[in-house]
């Protein structure tokens, strides 16, 4: 037996292998099933007790030695077989990266906001997870106002008070509650309607909510800033309508159309022959809003205003399907330019 294990140790320490099968062979031959390190084993058991613990010692170091040789033998033609892989032509042309482009709505989002910096408006931010407080009763929205209606809101089923938040007028309440007048901010976030989607409706979408509260403040102010920005946005030469409405929040209330940016309101098929299209809510903020907020209606009054993004957005870049801003297909995407 020990003389055996003298054999296959000069055997192990002479071997030289030239490539990764020959290894594989090797091992095989002395390690597998039926290899003859695995026969000496086998054999161990016949071993007289008292020379067993030499025998077991000299064994194990076989064993060592024949792994250990092996290893170092694979890593020694796997390292081979990696700096082949790895050599590079350097004389190649590099390899071109494509640069991602801003999202539609972030460019006309960052543009809305931009306008009305410029005019002294901050910028804020709310939940869109909301109570039905900020989204609705704050806002002068009754319990049985169809705005509420199951088929239009996402309630969670746990607990009735929790909505996905409607609309970004809830940010109004939100900032009237926790500042005191001067205010003046718009809120841009999304928003979720339970709608079934096309090319013109989505559960999920962008608005721009603005809210001017200070002393003496008119509709004529929220005249003048409505214009500045429909030419700021749409062109120097861009006229605006109010038309009477109405929303629980402002009274009065008002919608307003733009002159279509596209025939400057001679009618096409953009604006359906009407040369005006419609592209936000806005109107007086209604006393009892303000007073739902701790704002003394009686010192203070304000503006309010709210807009949809891919409403302004799909005009700007003539987009005829609202389902290209949620499907993100780079081939709609890489072709708004980032200017912002
Ligand atoms: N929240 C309204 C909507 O989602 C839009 C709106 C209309 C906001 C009038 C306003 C406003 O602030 O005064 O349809």
């Amino acid at each position: 037996m020990k003389s055996k294990i003298d054999e296959l140790l000069t055997e192990i320490e002479s071997f030289a292998a030239n490539s990764k099968e020959n290894v594989e062979e090797f091992r095989i031959k002395l390690l597998s099933k039926k290899g003859k390190v695995t026969e000496l084993f086998d054999e161990f058991k016949t071993v007289a007790p008292d020379l067993r613990k030499e025998v077991g010692q000299r064994l194990n170091e076989l064993k060592n030695k024949a792994q250990d040789k092996i290893s170092a033998l694979k890593e020694k033609f796997e390292g081979e077989s990696n700096s082949q892989n790895e050599s590079i032509d350097l004389t190649l042309p590099a390899e071109k990266t494509t640069i991602g482009s801003r999202h539609p709505l972030s460019l006309v989002r960052n543009q809305i906001v931009d306008i009305f910096s410029k005019i002294g408006f901050t910028v804020s931010d709310g939940p869109e997870i909301e109570d039905d407080w900020h989204n609705f009763t704050a806002l002068n929205t009754p319990a049985d106002h169809p705005a509420r209606d199951m088929q239009d809101t996402f309630y969670i089923s746990e607990n009735p008070d929790i909505v996905l938040r409607t609309q970004t007028s809830s940010v109004q309440v939100h900032i009237m509650e926790g500042s005191t007048p001067p205010i003046r901010t718009i809120s841009p976030g999304r928003v979720y309607r339970n709608e079934a989607i096309s090319a013109r409706a989505h559960c999920q979408f962008h608005q721009v909510e603005g809210l001017y509260i200070d002393k003496n403040v008119s509709f004529a102010d929220l005249k003048q800033t409505l214009l500045y920005f429909s030419k700021e946005m749409f062109g120097e030469e861009t006229k605006i309508r109010l038309r009477p409405s109405f929303f629980p929040f402002t009274e009065i209330s008002a919608e307003m159309d733009i002159s279509c940016p596209f025939c400057k309101g001679n009618g096409c098929n953009i604006c359906k022959g009407a040369g005006w299209v419609e592209i936000l809510g806005c109107g007086m903020v209604d006393p009892a809003v303000l007073e739902n907020c701790k704002i003394d209606s009686t010192q203070y009054s304000g503006f309010a205003f709210g807009m949809g993004v891919e409403r302004v957005t799909m005009l700007k870049y003539q987009v005829k399907d609202l389902r290209l801003f949620f499907e993100n297909d780079v081939r709609f995407l890489k072709q708004f330019k980032s200017v912002i």
